[in-house]
């Protein structure tokens, strides 16, 4: 019998730490959330997120990145075979083609270190310190073939204090995003 009738599957792809997939699986344990993370997919043998979701007792592989073709007809045979409704990626650092997308039909959703369109790509914190940006914060979005340009669904803004440094901006922002990104997706599955 199914563990968790009702609820919507999630597979979370990852590539290191791991703390949005660890803050999700939180949100996720409880009898009341809605969805389930299912299946976590690393490209990364050595992520750290690989070893939440064993502690979790969460179903997990690791996929080498030899080619961006081999690895996602791998993800998505894994992605059938688990029924998934809706991917989460939470610091998985390659692009998901167009074919992908459109293959897996359902949602794909983002978390990303800045307040989109604002400071896409890497290095957000560091720009938005240098650029003297009073804010920063966090957003979801849903995944398209272009770098973290997707519809917006969620955004949460923080300060930017004269103090602040990268590290402690980095600290303040990933908070909001543990924060957003199961309302997010609670969002964007049921629309509310
Ligand atoms: C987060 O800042 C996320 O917004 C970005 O990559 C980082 C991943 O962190 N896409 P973690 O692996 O979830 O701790």
């Amino acid at each position: 019998m199914e563990k968790s009738p009702g609820k919507k599957k999630i597979a979370v792809l990852i590539s290191g730490r791991g703390s949005n997939l660890k803050s999700l699986i939180k949100y996720s344990n409880q009898k009341k959330s809605l969805f389930k993370i299912v299946l976590v997919i690393s490209n990364n043998l050595n992520a750290k997120g690989l070893m939440i979701a064993n502690k979790s007792k969460i179903k997990n592989h690791y996929i080498k990145y030899s080619n961006q073709k081999n690895f996602e007809n791998l993800v998505l045979k894994l992605i059938k075979k688990y029924k998934i409704d809706m991917i989460c990626l939470a610091g998985f650092m390659k692009i998901l083609s167009k074919k992908f997308i459109k293959k897996f039909s359902k949602p794909i959703l983002n978390i990303h270190p800045s307040l989109l369109p604002k400071y896409k790509g890497l290095n957000t914190h560091g720009r938005a310190i240098k650029n003297r940006e009073k804010y920063s914060g966090a957003t979801v979005h849903i995944v398209n073939e272009k770098l973290d340009a997707g519809k917006i669904i969620f955004q949460e803004k923080v300060k930017i204090l004269k103090k602040d440094t990268e590290k402690t901006l980095e600290k303040k922002v990933l908070k909001v995003e543990h924060k957003i990104y199961p309302r997010a997706i609670i969002k964007l599955l049921f629309n509310y």
